[in-house]
């Protein structure tokens, strides 16, 4: 089973920006602590950072029949994009919408999710560990426990 990771518009910068909000792991460390649940999971994980929301759209296209389920952090894109809204419809995948903060506790403009409703569920507030509960998640979906 594989699965698709990605990240939208600053994940890049994870470490130093606003710690206090996203905490002090990087993407990379995220990603490392993502690849050892998953070899213990048995799956196969790829991670991807973009800035640009077009780029999300592509490779949403481009998962499937090579993915079969997508984890996205599609961060500021998620309460504004509708490309990657009907991006998400149009494939068909599962998709785990996941938050390192908890986008409902914060400002209302990050209340809204455009994304959440043709996804299967949202994660959000867990910080880092919101990306193995994503795993977890990713898994369950494929093979119901
Ligand atoms: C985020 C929350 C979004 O509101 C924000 O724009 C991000 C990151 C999160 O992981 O908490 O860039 O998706």
């Amino acid at each position: 089973m594989k699965i698709l990771f990605l990240n939208g518009p600053n994940l890049n910068l994870l470490g130093t920006r606003q710690p206090e909000i996203y905490g002090r792991d990087t993407l990379a460390t995220i990603e490392a602590a993502v690849q050892v649940r998953a070899k213990a999971l048995g799956v196969t994980v790829e991670f991807r950072q973009t800035n640009h929301e077009g780029q999300l759209v592509e490779w949403i296209h481009e998962a499937r029949g090579a993915f079969q389920v997508i984890a996205l952090n599609a961060a500021a894109y998620t309460h504004t994009s509708i490309a990657l809204r009907d991006a998400i419809s149009a494939v068909g995948l599962p998709v785990i919408e996941l938050h390192l903060s908890n986008i409902h506790a914060r400002e209302p403009f990050r209340h809204v999710s455009m994304i959440a409703p043709v996804c299967r569920g949202q994660i959000s507030g867990f910080g880092a560990f919101s990306y193995i509960l994503a795993l977890e998640a990713a898994v369950n979906v494929h093979q119901p426990a």
